[in-house]
């Protein structure tokens, strides 16, 4: 075969391979959603902004909802945490009691730039109940791969700061720790303040 052929095959064999992944994941989805849900999320060994431990066991009776994202993400992260924010207000309006219930928590991808005192005051222009955490950067991947979600480092020009590809939903999981629900970029704070009263009890 000349060099072509076997890039083609190649490239044949990677389609291939990349179908019948997405087929499995489509088929698991249609056939056996809550084999996908029950597999969002897992145990975590974070600090908070004063080096404090703080494991998922803390969050057990009560909801929370979560966001991955790094303080020196341009757009999508300040808006998401904006979003997730006014959601929470808009319910503490017009539910107190089930808002009260539901705790924003905040998991830096970006521990090398984001320290103790970087996410702490970062954290501070959202919501004053937002729980703020960040571990080693192995530590903080683990997490966000348990959440069926992905972290992924890129280099820019030289001189230039790198940037952190991350998964970019706010997810929303119950007292027992299951995963409840997850709002992607689709969904405004109006839709998240809407399912949330639908979904917390
Ligand atoms: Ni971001």
């Amino acid at each position: 075969m000349t060099r072509f052929q076997v890039r083609n095959l190649a490239l044949i064999l990677v389609s291939l391979l990349c179908l019948a992944f997405t087929g499995g994941v489509v088929a698991t989805l249609i056939l056996k959603p809550e084999a996908f849900d029950s597999a969002i999320g897992g145990p975590f060994a974070l600090q908070d902004p004063n080096g404090r431990q703080v494991t998922d066991a803390r969050y057990r009776g009560r909801y929370m909802m979560l966001y991955f994202g790094y303080t020196y993400c341009p757009d999508v992260c300040p808006t998401r945490l904006q979003e997730m924010t006014l959601a929470l207000e808009a319910l503490e309006a017009q539910a107190p009691e089930l808002a009260a219930r539901i705790t924003p928590v905040f998991i830096t991808v970006d521990p090398r730039r984001d320290t103790q005192e970087a996410l702490s005051a970062y954290a501070a222009h959202f919501h004053p109940r937002l729980e703020a955490l960040r571990g080693s950067e192995a530590e903080v991947a683990q997490v966000i791969r348990s959440f069926q979600g992905y972290v992924n480092y890129v280099p820019q020009a030289e001189g230039a700061d790198y940037l952190v590809d991350h998964t970019a939903y706010v997810y929303l999981m119950g007292p027992d720790g299951a995963y409840v629900t997850h709002f992607t970029a689709f969904d405004d704070e109006t839709e998240m303040t809407a399912r949330l009263a639908r979904l917390v009890d």
